[in-house]
């Protein structure tokens, strides 16, 4: 496989490593969400180094899917700001001040962002490779080669060269995934957010899934922040464990001291919650 093929995402962690200073890739700053009278983000302060892969895991209901989706941008903030490749994705400059970003900023910052659900969300009416053609031929400006020619690499990558031509219900839960994995690689983020993207999938099918998750992490300098219940998974491929509860995050520390010497007792209760349902 070519090594550019998701090329400049490894640019500002390099070979060099991150020199002191260096913006983090995703910065979080009092990032506060309230729906109505509930708080489930409340004045999160997160920064994710370039390259950098970290696992969030915590109770059902503290915040993971909404950290994810006001990152990607489907929600709006209650308060606080989100940068995104050291440029601010909530805000702009306007005549000196910040002010909240308009349309064109925010698609803008967050082109460097792509996303996977849990549920398979491809278009139901497109093949594979149409699925993976089209933002980058809407939204990049490609000519259909130019994105064929990328969508064919990145399908190749996830396995599936040969099922182009497939729509999303002849393809398995694992394959569909695969699929949406190679959509959002098809816009070159600089940062990927899986959102329990194994959870909807036969066992069999999610190692097939966390393969090519392995594969991104060990050829591309890729960017991850990924919510999962498989803890197996985030303490071999992850550089840092964030564990929610309540809209914050409790502990966060590499995987071997969060699951070996986890600190809070909340974060204890859970792993052995899930260590028992395993
Ligand atoms: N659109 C919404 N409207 C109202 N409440 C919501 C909405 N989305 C999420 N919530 C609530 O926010 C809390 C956190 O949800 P979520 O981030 O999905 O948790 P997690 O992913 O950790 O299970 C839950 O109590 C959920 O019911
Ligand atoms: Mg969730």
């Amino acid at each position: 496989m070519k090594r550019d093929l998701v090329p400049a995402l490894g640019e500002a962690a390099g070979a060099v490593g991150h020199a002191a200073g260096d913006k983090p890739m995703v910065r979080f700053r009092g990032v506060t969400k309230r729906y109505g009278a509930l708080t489930v983000l409340d004045e999160l302060d997160l920064d994710v180094a370039a390259g950098e892969k970290v696992a969030i895991i915590g109770p059902s209901g503290s915040g993971k899917s909404t950290l994810l989706r006001v990152l990607m941008t489907l929600d709006p903030l209650s308060a606080g700001r989100i940068d995104v490749g050291g440029e601010s994705l909530t805000h702009m400059e306007r005549n000196g001040a910040w002010v909240p970003a308009n349309d064109a900023h925010v698609r803008r910052v967050r082109s460097r962002i792509g996303m996977v659900f849990q549920s398979f969300n491809l278009f139901p009416h497109m093949t594979a490779l149409r699925n993976t053609i089209e933002a980058p031929m809407r939204t990049l400006g490609l000519s259909r080669a130019e994105a064929v020619e990328r969508a064919m690499e990145l399908l190749s990558m996830v396995g599936l060269a040969d099922k182009r031509d497939h729509y999303p219900s002849q393809l398995s839960g694992g394959q569909q995934q695969r699929v949406a994995i190679a959509r959002a690689l098809a816009m070159r983020p600089k940062v990927m957010l899986f959102d329990e993207v194994t959870s909807a999938l036969d066992p069999e099918l999610c190692g097939e899934v966390l393969n090519v998750i392995r594969r991104l992490g060990a050829e591309h300098n890729l960017t991850m922040l990924m919510v999962t219940h498989q803890m197996g998974f985030a303490r071999e491929f992850a550089d840092r464990v964030c564990f929610f509860s309540h809209g914050k995050i409790l502990e966060e520390a590499p995987p071997q001291q969060f699951f070996t010497s986890p600190r809070h007792e909340r974060t204890q209760q859970f792993l052995r919650a899930v260590r028992e349902a395993s």
